[in-house]
């Protein structure tokens, strides 16, 4: 009983953030980069102009208030607002996540050649999740290309 009940905990805790080197690595690279490019001077996201209720972070979590910034490739296809069906590569988001006024996550995805990746750090820096993290996905499947916080421009008609 005890054994299975370790072994379970185990078993949650690899499968939940079992990260790579390589997957440690790029989040480290990308959380120096987001911090060198200064992040919080980001365009925050449509709907998203000040902290703002999460609409769902995690489903456990209730009340998480988040920050979310992009970068101007983001920035330039929304004010072009033409029909798309893919964001471009180099697309970057950053989002700080608050329970309360408590800072807990930094959180960001960014579009390579390849798709997107989703990282997830401790407000110190220690990558929690990097990569292509299950959990990031099945939320972010729902989204247009992977983005939850707005649609694509003239969503209605590229559809
Ligand atoms: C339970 C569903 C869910 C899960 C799981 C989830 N997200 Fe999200 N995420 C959302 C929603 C909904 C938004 C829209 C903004 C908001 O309410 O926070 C979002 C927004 C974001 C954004 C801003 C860009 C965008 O797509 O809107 C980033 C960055 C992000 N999430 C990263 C992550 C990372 C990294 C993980 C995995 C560690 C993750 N998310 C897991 C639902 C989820």
């Amino acid at each position: 009983m005890k054994l299975s009940l370790v072994a379970l905990l185990v078993f949650s805790f690899l499968s939940l953030s079992f990260m790579t080197l390589k997957d440690v690595n790029d989040a480290d690279e990308l959380y120096a980069r987001i911090n060198e490019l200064n992040y919080k001077q980001f365009a925050r996201a449509p709907g998203f102009e000040e902290r703002t209720l999460a609409i769902q972070h995690n489903e456990g979590d209730q009340d998480m208030y988040v920050d979310i910034y992009m970068n101007e490739v983001l920035e330039k296809v929304l004010e072009a607002n033409d029909p798309i069906e893919q964001w471009p590569v180099g697309s970057l988001f950053v989002k700080e996540a608050y329970r309360d006024e408590e800072f807990m996550h930094i959180l960001a995805s960014e579009k390579l050649e390849d798709g997107w990746v989703f990282m997830q750090w401790r407000t110190d820096g220690v990558a929690e999740f990097a990569g292509k993290p299950q959990v990031c996905l099945n939320c972010h499947m729902k989204g247009d290309d992977m983005v939850r916080a707005f649609r694509f421009p003239q969503y209605q008609k590229s559809k």
